[in-house]
């Protein structure tokens, strides 16, 4: 009997739905057992979020302060871990990352192979470098990556997933596209269930080789790599000044973030754009460089 251990966390439940179309031919699968679990934070993270919750988890979501999360009733020694999250300002989503540095984890994941799915807005590059980090702190082996992003052009959802959770409304309206990841999208995920299902019964997951290679797990944005590059780096130094600025909820921390909120709205609506112009100005002189980083992070799963 092989045993795999699913865990994610989700809020409005559209990461849950992912995980669910990827657990339903593993719990269909012959001689396979799947546990399936959620990780809880202990204090609840609102949703929708009020404007200024969403900005106050910010420098903890970038510098990997992890909360405390509550203890899972898992067993030991599983076959393969597929752990599915949310990217929060360009690092895993804060209960994630608390789970990742609690002592059970550390028993859970040492030596074992481990398949991420992330479904997020778009940006998601960062928060990937990050986990890889942790998981090798951990000792488990990334063997697979699997992403899923919300629907409509990045100008797009740069409106719709913010309203989204801020508001809890996912519809269309004017000519944005309704929110979040697309259904088909998400429904055509159990072939990844299916795929490893199939990978257990020969043994597959021990090479700690991919194991989705060739299905259209990942499919990396070349023209975010250098948004999100410099949106890291920025987020670095903002992060630092509202920690300074005072602890979570904080006069003075709220006082930085309003004026984090202004400088982010300018940003969006003048270098931005500038900065999209010039890049599709020098991109045919860049192509080499950007394949390769193309290439770089749509690793181990690739296309
Ligand atoms: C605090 C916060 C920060 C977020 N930051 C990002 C981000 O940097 N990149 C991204 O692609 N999506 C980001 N998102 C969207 C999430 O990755 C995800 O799509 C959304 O939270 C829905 O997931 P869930 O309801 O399944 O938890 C953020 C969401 C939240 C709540």
């Amino acid at each position: 009997m092989k045993k795999v251990l699913v865990l994610y966390y989700s809020q409005s439940g559209q990461l849950k739905s992912v995980m669910d179309e990827i657990v339903a031919p593993l719990s269909r699968c012959d001689n396979v057992q799947c546990d399936y679990l959620k990780i809880e934070p202990e204090t609840v993270y609102p949703y929708p979020w009020p404007f200024y919750a969403f900005f106050n988890v910010f420098p903890e979501a970038v510098y990997l302060d992890g909360c405390p999360v509550k203890p899972l009733e898992a067993e030991e020694d599983y076959d393969l871990i597929i752990l599915g999250y949310t990217s929060w300002f360009l690092s895993p989503s804060i209960p994630i990352t608390g789970f990742l540095q609690s002592g059970q984890a550390e028993k859970l994941f040492k030596n074992k192979p481990v398949v991420t799915v992330i479904a997020c807005r778009d940006m998601w590059l960062m928060a990937q470098e990050k986990m890889k980090k942790l998981l090798a702190g951990l000792g488990a082996h990334l063997v697979d990556n699997v992403v899923l992003t919300d629907q409509g052009k990045s100008l797009y959802t740069f409106v719709t997933t913010p309203r989204w959770m801020l508001t809890g409304k996912k519809d269309a309206f004017w000519f944005f596209p309704r929110a979040g990841v697309h259904k088909e999208e998400i429904s055509a995920s159990s072939r990844f269930g299916e795929r490893l299902c199939n990978a257990l019964q020969h043994d597959e997951e021990r090479s700690n080789l991919p194991l989705l290679k060739n299905m259209g797990a990942v499919n990396v944005n070349g023209k975010l790599i250098a948004t999100e590059h410099i949106a890291h780096r920025s987020f670095l130094i903002w992060s630092k000044l509202i920690k300074k600025a005072g602890p979570q909820y904080s006069k003075g921390r709220n006082v930085v973030i309003t004026i984090y909120a202004f400088f982010l709205l300018t940003l969006v609506l003048t270098v931005v754009p500038l900065n999209m112009l010039i890049r599709k100005l020098i991109s045919p002189f860049r192509k080499k460089a950007l394949d390769k980083a193309v290439r770089y992070y749509e690793q181990p799963s690739g296309r």
